[in-house]
């Protein structure tokens, strides 16, 4: 972790750029440290010298006397090497650089300068083209923000300045506390992987939010978020979901690898919970960092209306929330506090004429019984109960569910004075929704978090690939100036790797396919080996289904034909006679290096209609066996796996070993861009399946990792 700590613990802080003027960016974050309570020592820098804010200005930093941890620096971008040369005289540890006008306006040199300067005396740069650093335990408020920051549990990364800003003053209308609160700008040395080494240790954080609009280093990142989300939960916001960043590629990999398709599968992945807006992400932030983890996975939803009620269980299917389901148990838990004409089935409907006391009641039952491990409340304003009962019954049921370690979420609905009662426990720290599904997805949050965890495994499986045939085969297409393997040659790979694919032999003349035909046995495949062609059927280049020995001969005959005709300066190698694949599950199998995130694999529904369908997940590699299986069930392939109307189920474990084996060959050599398997046909359980066609892609020049 090195000494990271003293970015959020400083002893002495320096403002580099503190001035007189209130309108200045210098002056306001010299203000908020002071007017915050930062308990370390505070001196202002600037060339003039003097007394800022009451305090002595230093012409330089170097002049300082104490030590100085932090040195926020906020002149413009033409003197900031200078002012970085000062701080690393002194010995400062970490510079937050406010500064805009670097790399985001391709003013790249300069950052790099700085960070070369800083790097050499050791000193660590946050930005540059950030709002500052925030940190409660040292009541450090570093920014141009909001002066008032209410301490609390969360903690937040975030990219964009201006958001971050926002952020703040939303915290403070939401009541939410934070840990801390950290712009990350340009990211030129410090980024989100180095401020999570921290937060994961750092006890006032309960939860972590982050705000993120591109990711680079992806493999250091998702090591550390997995670590992260070990110990506490981890938010996620990010914007741009556009396709714009999905790679123009050969491969189907390629063009449905959507930058943001990815995204989304590594966060799973990872187990961040991916909020779609600043509100949810709030939201779960909130529930999140007071929310006890439930003790197991039985929910009950007490109601006093039938409508709220489906529509809770409607959320509950949504956010992967499991209903207690035992009528018997809930009849004998609920039905001493439950109106003879309500129901004490899940959902317990106390119907509209229930009071405050019978909330109360049926809540208590709730937090005590030992069956039941989380609670909805839900309340639809009659004119029978006052808001005043409701909000009492609720802060005691609250505190009830916290004294039983179960998390409970209320939502309520109805007019002004139900919206104040829900202000008022807000204020509190008492989560109360007017939205149902707000609520539920909140308690879906804290149970997605519980699962990870317990998920959760560490153990990559080492899969075996032959170097000798990978460093040949691609050497020898390299010779010939290809990027991609010819279909033997691919197959050849993929078959050292352990995949399963249908027997054949590469033809050179008609007798040799004769021969090979009647070896394999029929039906059997014919497809051509050429250079030239990398789509074959559309060259009438694949012919299917041959019966025997006449039709082979027909065949080749055929595909020599349409070859030519297609492109007559076609080079054809000869034509590979296959094993007919009988028919199974058609899924697909890829792996590839994203720009983001490295190696990565995909896998999905297969054959045709691939890119149609677009029925696919990804994972980054390394990968465990659990992560793969996970990878699977993100799929519409899965259920048919599994099998549909009476089907048996389909050998399941040959697809976890294939995109296993799948990514070993991506990661055994840095050559390698691209692998496709489509289809690979899986057959019942324990028959396998075979990986009917597979391609392979080359880098022209390694890739650094
Ligand atoms: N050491 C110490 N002080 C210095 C030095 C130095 N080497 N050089 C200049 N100063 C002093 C100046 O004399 C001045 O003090 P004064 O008011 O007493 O004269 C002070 O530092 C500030 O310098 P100015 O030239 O007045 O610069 P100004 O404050 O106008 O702007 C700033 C500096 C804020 C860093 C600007 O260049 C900038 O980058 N602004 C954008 C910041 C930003 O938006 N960051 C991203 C935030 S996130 C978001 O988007 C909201």
């Amino acid at each position: 972790m090195g000494d990271i700590e003293h970015l959020f613990e400083p002893r002495g802080v320096a403002v580099i750029g503190a001035s007189n003027s209130p309108g200045k960016i210098g002056y306001k974050i010299l203000h908020n440290i002071l007017e915050c309570g930062y308990k370390g020592k505070v001196y202002p820098v600037n060339p003039k010298g003097g007394e800022i804010l009451g305090c002595k200005a230093y012409r330089k930093a170097e002049d300082i006397e104490g030590p100085v941890d932090v040195a926020i620096i906020s002149v413009p971008a033409k003197f900031a090497l200078e002012a970085v040369e000062d701080c690393a005289r002194k010995g400062v540890k970490y510079i937050p650089l406010i500064t805009s006008g670097f790399s985001e306006i391709g003013e790249i040199e300069l950052e790099m300068e700085i960070v070369k300067t800083a790097k050499q005396a050791g000193m660590r740069i946050l930005g540059p083209n950030i709002f500052g650093i925030y940190s409660s335990r040292s009541s450090l408020n570093g920014t141009f923000g909001p002066k008032d920051i209410k301490p609390g549990h969360v903690a937040i990364i975030t990219q964009s300045g201006a958001l971050g800003i926002a952020m703040i003053g939303k915290t403070a209308v939401e009541n939410i506390g934070l840990s801390t609160m950290v712009s990350v700008g340009n990211k030129c040395d410090i980024d989100e992987s180095d401020l999570l080494d921290y937060l994961i240790e750092d006890e006032q954080t309960k939860v972590i939010m982050m705000y993120i609009e591109g990711v680079s280093k992806g493999s250091r990142f998702i090591s550390t978020l997995k670590r992260a989300t070990k110990v506490k939960p981890v938010v996620v916001i990010k914007s741009g979901r556009s396709e714009r960043g999905a790679q123009a590629a050969a491969s189907h990999t390629g063009s449905l690898a959507g930058s943001d398709d990815i995204f989304d599968s590594v966060m799973k992945q990872c187990g961040v919970l991916r909020a779609e807006s600043i509100k949810t992400a709030f939201n779960w932030c909130k529930f999140l960092a007071n929310a006890p983890e439930p003790p197991g996975r039985n929910v009950i939803i007490i109601t006093n209306g039938g409508g709220i009620g489906v529509m809770a269980t409607d959320a509950c299917e949504k956010f992967g929330i499991h209903l207690y389901d035992d009528p018997e148990a809930t009849k004998r838990i609920f039905g001493p506090v439950t109106p003879d004409f309500g129901s004490t089935k899940n959902p317990v409907d106390l119907t509209g004429g229930a009071s405050s006391e019978d909330y109360i009641g049926a809540l208590k039952a709730a937090a005590t019984n030992p069956d039941i491990h989380g609670a909805i409340g839900l309340y639809c304003e009659t004119a029978l109960f006052d808001a005043k009962g409701l909000t009492s019954a609720i802060r005691q049921s609250h505190e009830m569910f916290a004294h039983n370690g179960k998390p409970l979420v209320f939502s309520s609905l109805g007019g002004k004075t139900i919206q104040d009662g829900i202000d008022e426990l807000g204020k509190e720290g008492v989560p109360v929704f007017e939205d149902v599904y707000e609520a539920v997805e909140c308690l879906g949050a804290v149970f997605r978090t519980k699962e990870h965890k317990k998920k959760m495994e560490s153990f990559y499986p080492e899969i075996l690939t032959n170097s000798t045939i990978i460093t040949e085969t691609i050497g020898g297409a390299m010779y010939d100036g290809r990027n991609f393997l010819l279909a033997d040659e691919a197959k050849k790979l993929l078959e050292s790797s352990g995949i399963q694919m249908p027997k054949s032999m590469v033809a050179k003349d008609l007798a040799q396919a004769v021969s090979a035909a009647e070896d394999i046995g029929y039906p059997v495949v014919m497809k051509v080996v050429s250079r030239d062609i990398l789509h074959k059927s559309d060259a009438g280049g694949v012919v299917l289904d041959l019966q025997n020995r006449n039709e082979v001969i027909d065949a080749w005959e055929g595909i020599m034909m349409s070859c030519k005709r297609y492109d007559p300066s076609t080079r054809i190698t000869g034509i590979e006679v296959c094993e007919m694949v009988k028919k199974g599950v058609e899924t697909i199998v890829g792996a590839r290096r994203d720009p983001s995130f490295g190696p990565i694999v995909m896998f999905g529904m297969g054959g045709i209609y691939v890119e149609v369908l677009k029925d696919v997940a990804f994972r980054a590699l390394p990968l465990t066996r659990a992560e793969a299986i996970g990878l699977i069930k993100e799929t519409k392939a899965y259920p048919l796996l599994l099998g549909v109307r009476g089907e048996d189920k389909k050998d399941i474990d040959t697809v976890v070993e294939t995109i296993l084996q799948v990514g070993a060959l991506l990661q055994s050599t840095s050559l390698i861009t691209d692998i496709e398997i489509n289809p690979l046909v899986v057959y019942d359980q324990g028959q396998g399946g075979r990986a009917v066609d597979g391609r392979i892609l080359l880098s022209s020049k390694e890739v650094k990792e």
